[in-house]
């Protein structure tokens, strides 16, 4: 039963993001419910709303989709699959608080199935996929990889939505998660992939700046 609506959801988002390509296409599912299911086990979670959660948790991006419409797909998918009501707001909380926009989310996701769809979404954020996804991100939406001109911000809540630098994205949200994981596991996997990612800048710095 569940394991049916588990592959239905794999249908219904690989359909909605097969051409995404801003660092959330499916590859990006795959890898987040695989993190997700790891940490789940250890964390003793419940496995059928966590991998549900992050199988869905970019179908409602507002950054990809129109958040009504999104929302009122994942409605009709839900009744299409007949999900009981308390699995869909055990998910539908997930979704609409993982998201970290600038911090006006953090302290809002309350369940342990959250924390963990969170830090597996974060920790993909990381790393040298972190690191290529943030490209592949500012190229599409128009962002300079990097411009000495363009001030990190220091406060990103109410400025979030606006344009940045790839390079800035690392010290406004990139460089922060390592501290905001929330389960023992998450974070541990975080050091290295923080670590790597220090070790990148301070690289683009050095060729940047070029021979003195
Ligand atoms: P969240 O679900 O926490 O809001 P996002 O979907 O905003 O995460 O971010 C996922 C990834 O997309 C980021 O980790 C980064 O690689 C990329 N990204 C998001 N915003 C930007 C940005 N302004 N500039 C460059 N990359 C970004
Ligand atoms: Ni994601």
């Amino acid at each position: 039963m569940t394991n049916n609506m588990i592959k239905q959801a794999e249908d219904y988002v690989k359909v909605l993001l097969e051409k995404e390509r801003s660092g959330h296409d499916y590859y990006h599912i795959e890898r987040v419910r695989k993190l997700a299911l790891y940490i789940a086990k250890k964390e003793k979670a419940n496995l059928f709303i966590v991998e549900m959660a992050a199988l869905l948790h970019d179908t409602v991006d507002e950054k990809l989709f129109d958040e009504e419409t999104a929302y009122a797909n994942l409605e009709l998918f839900f009744n299409q699959i007949e999900l009981p009501q308390k699995d869909r707001e055990a998910i539908i909380h997930i979704l609409k608080y993982m998201s970290f926009k600038g911090g006006i989310n953090e302290g809002k996701l309350k369940s342990l199935e959250g924390h963990i769809v969170q830090d597996a979404d974060r920790l993909d954020a990381l790393g040298a996929i972190g690191i290529a996804r943030t490209f592949q991100f500012a190229g599409k939406f128009g962002e300079a990889m990097y411009d000495p001109n363009i001030k990190v911000r220091e406060d990103l809540t109410k400025t979030y939505r606006e344009p940045s630098t790839a390079i800035n994205h690392f010290y406004e949200k990139l460089f922060k998660l390592k501290d905001l994981m929330n389960t023992t596991t998450g974070k541990q996997l975080a050091e290295e992939k923080h670590a790597y990612m220090e070790q990148f800048i301070e690289m683009f710095f050095h060729e940047w700046n070029g021979i003195k």
